[in-house]
């Protein structure tokens, strides 16, 4: 297709052929195929269940970029041939079985004036994720994880941003054209069956702290728990962490605290 913007995008008709049996986002070219447009140029796929960004991406995100647009009857099968073809790591896993909630994206405006792309995070957000977690304080780290960490393997950084948009969300702040985005915030949680209530956490990149990213990533958490009926949000912060304190306490007047051990347990119902 091209465009006004001399950017290649493929529109598929659907992920899968007419009569649903195959489909049209495969591991390899089937034996006779031929490639008309090389894979460099193509910036982006789209299928009816969202757009794979794909123009300057790794190979790794490339190939799970392409799955989450997958039918999700095929999206198992593609990720075990994408495994077997070395595409992607062999404890990759796709949680999400339902299309990219591209409705949940807003574009919003912060206290300085920058604006900023709040979306639902996908599992091939992974390394941009692990370069967030590097370009944070020593410090931060310690009041996100309450340990010293001098890495976020690929598996721990898949746990923040590949979600199932069900009992999992997460939200992700992100700067600069879709396809070279840099995460500056991270948001997610994780809703536990028994209370009814999700446990938050948030990153905010050290240069993006105090302009109202914290508050926005928690606004569009707290809409979207109150879409799937949750009751409320679980937080635990370190007590010298203000800034965490301050951000918890606006889900809600109805704030439950308790404090051990240098930790406070907040319940936060909406
Ligand atoms: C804690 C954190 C998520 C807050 O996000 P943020 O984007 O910096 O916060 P915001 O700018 O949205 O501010 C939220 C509230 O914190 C308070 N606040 C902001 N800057 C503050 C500061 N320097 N000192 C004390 N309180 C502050 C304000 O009450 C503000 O509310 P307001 O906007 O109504 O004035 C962020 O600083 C962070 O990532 N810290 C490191 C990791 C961490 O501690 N995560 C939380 C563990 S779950």
């Amino acid at each position: 297709c091209g465009g006004l913007t001399g950017r290649e995008a493929h529109h598929l008709p659907a992920s899968t052929t007419d009569d649903g049996k195959y489909s049209r986002i495969r591991p390899l070219l089937l034996s006779g195929e031929g490639v008309t447009i090389c894979r460099s140029d193509v910036h982006y796929i789209i299928t009816e269940f969202g757009i794979a960004y794909l123009f300057g991406k790794s190979i790794r995100e490339r190939a799970l970029a392409l799955i989450e647009i997958a039918h999700p009857d095929f999206r198992p099968w593609l990720l075990e041939e994408a495994k077997k073809l070395g595409y992607v790591r062999t404890d990759q896993s796709l949680k999400s079985k339902v299309a990219y909630p591209i409705a949940e994206e807003r574009e919003m405006t912060m206290k300085n004036g920058s604006k900023i792309l709040i979306r639902p995070s996908k599992a091939s957000d992974v390394e941009m994720l692990q370069n967030l977690f590097y370009h944070m304080s020593q410090q931060d780290i310690y009041t996100r994880f309450f340990q010293r960490m001098k890495s976020l393997p690929v598996a721990q950084a898949q746990h923040f941003c590949n979600v199932d948009f069900e009992k999992e969300m997460a939200f992700i702040a992100v700067t600069g054209v879709r396809e070279n985005e840099q995460i500056v915030g991270s948001s997610m949680y994780v809703m536990d069956h028994a209370t009814n209530l999700a446990e938050v956490a948030f990153m905010i990149r050290p240069e993006w702290q105090s302009v109202g990213l914290g508050r926005a990533l928690q606004g569009r958490l707290a809409e979207y728990a109150r879409s799937k009926g949750l009751r409320g949000f679980t937080a635990q912060i370190l007590t010298e962490n203000d800034k965490m304190i301050s951000l918890i306490k606006q889900v809600s007047d109805q704030i439950e605290i308790k404090s051990a051990d240098g930790v406070l347990d907040v319940v936060a119902l909406f």
